[in-house]
């Protein structure tokens, strides 16, 4: 049921199930579905986030941790950050990476949901949140949540798959697209997959997108697309 607006958001607990589902295979499937451009991808949202030695970042929907172990390579690991999600499976995943990259105490993972954060208000100087933010129910919610763990001046920077607007590349684009959840199926995570299409599709467009960062408060909002806008980089200041 794709195209249908907010047809494809499923709950917390669903999300969960899924994602523990697929977590032993999710990195693989990721480097298959994105031909290897998800690094890139996660690259430049933590160059947008600018993360500063001594700083606090959290990462929300961290599943197996890239954005948080990119955030720790881009800042040489002079800052603190936590990942939360709510499967653990993928936790399980994230922590283990950790230990051998010898991060410590540097990092930890916390199972949590977006939308009841269990931290502090103005706790952090910078979040990012890579491919998660299709999957949560209640966005706007969400939002005000980033905002009040967020200290005051810290940065949103929010990656998420998008449909590309250009109707040639479209073409090519929905071409592509029927082949995910075959591939999902040879990592055993068809339907996940299938989820993950519709879910691309039913996925607000950039401007509304944006809109809703400046609702829940969010300044200097932009959105920088990547990869013919098949991904969308948004950002925003507290
Ligand atoms: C597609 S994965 C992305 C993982 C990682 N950020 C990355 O870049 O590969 C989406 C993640 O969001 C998590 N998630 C789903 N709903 C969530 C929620 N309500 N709060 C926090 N995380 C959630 C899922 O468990 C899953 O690990």
């Amino acid at each position: 049921m794709s195209g249908m607006g907010q047809d494809t958001l499923i709950s917390a607990a669903e999300n969960r199930a899924m994602f523990d589902r697929i977590a032993k295979k999710y990195d693989a499937a990721n480097r298959a579905i994105s031909m290897g451009l998800d690094r890139g991808w996660r690259k430049t949202a933590v160059e947008i986030l600018k993360p500063v030695r001594g700083g606090r970042y959290l990462d929300i929907g961290t599943g197996t941790g890239d954005l948080v172990f990119e955030m720790m390579q881009q800042s040489g690991g002079s800052v603190l950050v936590d990942g939360i999600d709510p499967s653990e499976q993928m936790l399980e995943i994230a922590r283990a990476k950790a230990v051998k990259k010898k991060l410590g105490d540097a990092v930890h993972f916390i199972e949590a949901d977006a939308l009841d954060l269990p931290m502090e208000r103005e706790t952090y100087d910078g979040i990012v949140s890579g491919f998660c933010f299709r999957n949560i129910v209640q966005r706007q919610k969400a939002l005000g949540e980033m905002m009040r763990v967020l200290k005051p001046g810290g940065s949103l920077v929010i990656l998420e798959a998008t449909c590309p607007e250009s109707a040639l590349i479209r073409l090519g684009y929905k071409m592509y697209i029927p082949l995910v959840p075959v591939i999902g199926r040879i990592f055993g995570g068809g339907s996940a997959y299938k989820y993950l299409v519709d879910s691309i599709e039913d996925f607000p467009k950039p401007d509304t997108v944006t809109d809703m960062f400046s609702a829940a408060g969010f300044s200097t909002v932009q959105c920088r697309s990547l990869t013919f806008g098949s991904v969308s980089v948004f950002s925003g200041k507290k």
